[in-house]
């Protein structure tokens, strides 16, 4: 490339943004000046926060819904205006332990992280002190620790939920005895008092709980349009547009942030052909979207969950089964793995499904099993060939070219006589067989598999 392709390059992109009138505010971390509704949950928000006024300020409020309800917007809009509070915002997801969520909470205070050398206790000490140094210089009441998606600490038996909220709450009394007030604000999608807690964290922590229901279709679209007007200057083909993006976001419960997301790439996919945005656009987003997020949840899982996920999409591709019991799960999952690979407990698949619950990637259901009591079962989200594909491509080939040529000779065979139920099972009993055979040599043949 020369500086003249450069320069064509630079024009491209530069006529792609001149799209968007303030593309910042398609982001879905950032948000308008103006919130919309949300009243009900604001008040209840100010008048706990407000309490510092009369000395009484609730050791611990939990904010929650599902997402995209509005949740880490209103509290940091409201930590943002209350003039004499002073305000950290830490999303939990970036770690796993106690040391990891404190050192997260040190990092947003601006201080350095500690080592695990160091101990909990000196990062503990770090974390009062900077808060008091802050609340103190700033000149200010009151200081809100909001953690965002608490519900992560639940989902890892390292994170130990109770431990780590008592530990806040000590820190609590001695930055009080220092005369600094402070309130932990936990974000999550169920309330906390639903969690299993200890009692010693339970007993002291109230029920200070604000709802957030989720948005309906029509909230999600008022959203849509105020983004829409200043962000894109209204580039919207139709108002139905509006409309079908805000149906398209609201197939389970209105999320207000996929929303967003989706008309954000529907304005780049626009921006592109320098039309305004169709109907056809959403739906590229949406697809786009979906295979992105695809993408996040497998690049960062592990062997195991991967197996998992290949278990699922390979039974519901080749039996059309959607809901699977944990039980033929697992008797799949350790078919699928290779002889030298030792098989998770029972225990684990069935937490690691949860994990996958937890990333929106299957969904679970209770059944009755009769006499036998109740068990879950499982369904993936996304089509079984868009997650086996990007667990394991080349078998995912194998077993799809498997499949065409069994259905292809079915067909060719009913023609001929019309198959009967049974023997079309016998079919698919050996096509199951036929692919795990597949896969043994796959997973032999390919020691560099990332375990
Ligand atoms: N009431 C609202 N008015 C304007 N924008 C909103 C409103 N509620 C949510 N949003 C926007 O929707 C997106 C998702 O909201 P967020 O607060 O992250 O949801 P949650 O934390 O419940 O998952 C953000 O971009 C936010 O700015
Ligand atoms: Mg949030």
């Amino acid at each position: 490339m020369d500086a003249q392709e450069l320069e064509k390059i630079i024009h491209k992109v530069e006529s792609k943004e001149k799209f968007f009138k303030k593309k910042s505010l398609l982001d879905t971390l950032s948000y308008p000046d103006k919130i919309l509704g949300r009243e009900k949950q604001t008040e209840e928000l100010v008048t706990y926060l407000l309490g510092y006024k009369t000395g009484l300020v609730v050791p611990l409020i939990s904010i929650y819904g599902r997402t995209g309800s509005g949740k880490s917007t209103i509290v940091k809009f409201v930590c943002d205006n209350l003039k004499d509070v002073s305000y950290c915002f830490v999303n939990l997801r970036k770690a796993r332990t106690i040391f990891g969520f404190m050192n997260l909470i040190l990092g947003e205070l601006g201080q350095p992280n500690l080592k695990n050398a160091n101990g909990i206790t000196l990062l503990l000490e770090n974390i009062e002190k900077t808060i008091e140094s802050k609340v103190k210089s700033e000149n200010k009441k009151l200081f809100v620790l909001a953690l965002d998606e608490f519900d992560m600490l639940f989902y890892d038996k390292r994170g130990k939920p109770s431990d780590f909220i008592y530990k806040l709450l000590l820190l609590e009394d001695n930055l009080k005895a220092k005369g600094v007030l402070m309130c932990i604000v936990c974000i999550s999608n169920n309330v906390l008092s639903e969690y299993d807690l200890e009692d010693r964290v339970r007993s002291r922590i109230g029920s200070s709980e604000i709802f957030f229901e989720p948005y309906s279709q029509k909230d999600v679209k008022e959203i849509l349009q105020q983004r829409a007007s200043e962000a894109l200057d209204d580039k919207i083909e139709k108002d139905y547009v509006l409309d079908y993006c805000a149906e398209k976001s609201s197939l389970g419960h209105g999320d207000a942030r996929r929303a967003i997301d989706l008309l954000r790439v529907a304005a780049e996919i626009a921006a592109i052909n320098g039309k305004k945005i169709t109907l056809e656009d959403i739906d590229l987003a949406d697809d786009k979207l979906q295979q992105d997020r695809i993408d996040v949840i497998l690049h960062s899982a592990s062997y195991h969950l991967k197996v998992t996920c290949f278990a699922i999409a390979r039974l519901a591709y080749l039996t059309g089964e959607e809901w699977l019991s944990t039980f033929v799960l697992y008797h799949q999952y350790t078919k699928l793995l290779s002889k030298n690979i030792k098989p998770l407990t029972y225990r684990r698949i069935s937490e690691l499904l949860t994990e996958l619950e937890n990333t929106g990637l299957v969904k679970s259901h209770t059944m009755s099993k009769g006499r036998q009591g109740y068990g879950t079962e499982y369904k993936l989200t996304f089509q079984p060939s868009s997650i086996g594909m990007r667990c394991f491509p080349e078998l995912w080939f194998a077993i799809a070219k498997e499949k065409f040529n069994h259905d292809s000779q079915t067909r060719i065979k009913s023609l001929h006589s019309g198959v009967s139920k049974s023997s079309s099972m016998n079919n698919m009993d050996f096509l199951t067989n036929n692919s795990e055979n597949l896969w043994k040599n796959y997973v032999e043949n390919n020691q560099s598999m990332d375990l």
